[in-house]
């Protein structure tokens, strides 16, 4: 088998990875062995060339930019569409044609915490995790519209095994069983940028990182989960981050508003506070949505203006959106120069990497090139693509950086929390003491409308509480 192997890494020009083959165990040499042949060496070798020779003008892809037209969720929008809206996601719901899709390949480095992101306590009171959170949401929704609502959480390798096990301990989070699915996403090697030969990460392992969130396309078929969904009746997925714990999951109204459409994909979007921003910008394009990422987009044209003095790049990407089942089947269908599945972005990154004397060296420039799927790809392969308004406030709160940061830390998305259970307390007319923190636990009250229900004259809170069920 090695000398098959072999014969492949010499055609691929990729033998030198096989440099300290003879000093690796024999177990070591299986294992290393599987992990190459898993790689394929004519798609890497392709996006290397690719990485050489392309290079995307993105201030060309902006200059045609148009702002994309968007439904607005604001309550002054059109009375009649929302409850239309409303009625018809509601009876998704019920019908039990509606799954979610959250993805959870990343660790919580960022934030200076070395589990699965999914791990990290967040909830103000209650100290309840994002998965946590979200999963408590999930149940509260499936609830109340008396249906299933199954869930399907995207690993990584380096999140698989501690998210399959918290799993097993929290006992599926009281979920039906088969309700929730794990499926891994892929991976890639990196190259240097030199040369395009494989980096590695030990003398007998290639350095491997996640292709990315848009590896879930590929993932989610593999993983047999797509066919679940359809097995199950599923039509459209509801697609989330899991470190946004405001996300309003499976919303009626965001739901309806795709079936009232028959979109293909609906993504909502929010209203950028400020050109720079570190958000995605939802843009249109002849007949199509893409999306360039904030790092893109060169800091004139984020700050262009339209004569209304409104964000020419208005719409930032909460990576909320909803597929259509058929739409993903029919994606994971498509191929292009690089196989199967969404394209891949080429990043140059600092990636440590092997010495001759077998030591591991930390860059201080970037000398390799990774490789990443994103999943806003889907986008611009949509024949209707719906883009929908949230206010900030009531829908995206991501948690992503340290306490020393700035913006986006565990502190800034539990004041968005506390903030969004007091409006909804005061709107139904409960008096809520300045500087006080309130959690309602989703299976007590989970939006407004239900707040209005189970609050509406109760007396005025004036300490810290946590209000649930348990
Ligand atoms: C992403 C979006 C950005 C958007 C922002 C909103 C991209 C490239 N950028 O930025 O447009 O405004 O979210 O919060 O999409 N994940 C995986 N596997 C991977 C990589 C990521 O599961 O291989 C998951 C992570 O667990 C996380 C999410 O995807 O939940 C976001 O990934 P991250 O790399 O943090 O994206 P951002 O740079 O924040």
């Amino acid at each position: 088998m090695i000398e098959q192997l072999r014969r492949r890494l010499i055609d691929a020009n990729q033998s030198d990875v096989l440099r300290f083959w003879d000093r690796l165990e024999l177990e070591q040499q299986a294992k290393f062995a599987q992990q190459l042949e898993g790689v394929d060496l004519e798609l890497v070798q392709r996006l290397y060339e690719q990485a050489q020779t392309t290079v995307t003008n993105w201030s060309d892809l902006a200059d045609q930019a148009q702002s994309p037209p968007s439904v607005t969720l604001a309550e002054q929008s059109d009375p009649k569409l929302r409850q239309q809206a409303v009625a018809m996601g509601e009876q998704a719901l019920r019908e039990g044609k509606v799954g979610v899709v959250l993805v959870a390949g990343g660790q919580g480095s960022r934030l200076g915490f070395d589990r699965p992101k999914g791990m990290f306590p967040i909830a103000p009171l209650s100290g309840r995790t994002l998965f946590g959170m979200l999963i408590d949401l999930l149940k509260a929704r499936a609830k109340y519209y008396g249906t299933r609502i199954p869930l399907y959480v995207m690993t990584s390798p380096a999140t698989d095994g501690e998210t399959r096990e918290h799993f097993a301990d929290v006992i599926d989070y009281g979920l039906p069983a088969g309700d929730l699915q794990v499926f891994c996403q892929g991976t890639m090697p990196a190259v240097d940028a030199k040369t395009g030969q494989l980096l590695l990460n030990a003398p007998g392992e290639l350095f491997l990182s996640p292709d990315g969130h848009g590896g879930m396309l590929q993932a989610f078929q593999a993983s047999g989960c797509l066919d679940d969904t359809r097995r199950r009746g599923i039509e459209s997925l509801f697609y989330c981050q899991v470190d946004n714990p405001l996300v309003q999951l499976c919303d009626p109204l965001l739901v309806g508003l795709h079936f009232l459409n028959r979109a293909d994909v609906t993504t909502q979007v929010i209203r950028k506070s400020h050109p720079m921003q570190k958000v995605g910008n939802v843009i249109r394009v002849g007949d199509h949505l893409e999306v360039i990422e904030y790092s893109d987009l060169p800091d004139e044209m984020a700050r262009q203006q339209l004569t209304d003095g409104s964000l020419r790049f208005w719409a930032g990407n909460i990576a909320v959106h909803i597929f259509q089942r058929e739409f993903l089947e029919y994606a994971a269908r498509q191929t292009s120069g690089q196989g199967t599945g969404l394209p891949f972005h080429i990043a140059k990154k600092k990636v440590p990497y092997l010495d001759e004397q077998r030591r591991q060296v930390q860059p201080t420039e970037e000398n390799a090139f990774k490789f990443e799927r994103f999943i806003f790809d889907l986008l611009p392969m949509a024949q209707r693509a719906v883009v929908v308004e949230v206010d900030a406030a009531d829908g995206f709160a991501a948690v992503k950086n340290a306490a020393s940061a700035i913006s986006e830390t565990a502190e800034t998305t539990q004041a968005a929390i506390i903030a969004q259970q007091i409006r909804w307390l005061r709107a139904a007319g409960v008096h809520v003491a300045p500087g006080v923190r309130v959690e309602i636990h989703p299976s007590v009250a989970h939006d407004q409308e239900t707040v209005r229900q189970k609050f509406s004259g109760r007396e005025p809170i004036d300490e810290d509480f946590y209000f649930t069920s348990n």
